[in-house]
């Protein structure tokens, strides 16, 4: 599913940057580029990064 529209990025694609290192809402976003444009998806990208730590 998409999260972040402005950038076409995918809840998968969060999952997998987290898993891959992206340890925090801040890295995630610079190693994707989400939250960077209109900033809509930052809640549900927060809830994701915060789930998949969570899960780990
Ligand atoms: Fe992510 Fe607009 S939906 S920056």
């Amino acid at each position: 599913m998409y999260v972040c529209i402005c950038k076409g990025i995918t809840d998968t694609q969060i999952r997998e940057a987290v898993c891959g290192g992206a340890s925090n809402l801040k890295k995630v976003r610079q190693q994707l580029g989400a939250m960077t444009q209109c900033g809509k998806c930052a809640m549900m990208t927060r809830d994701i990064v915060e789930q998949t730590l969570a899960d780990k």
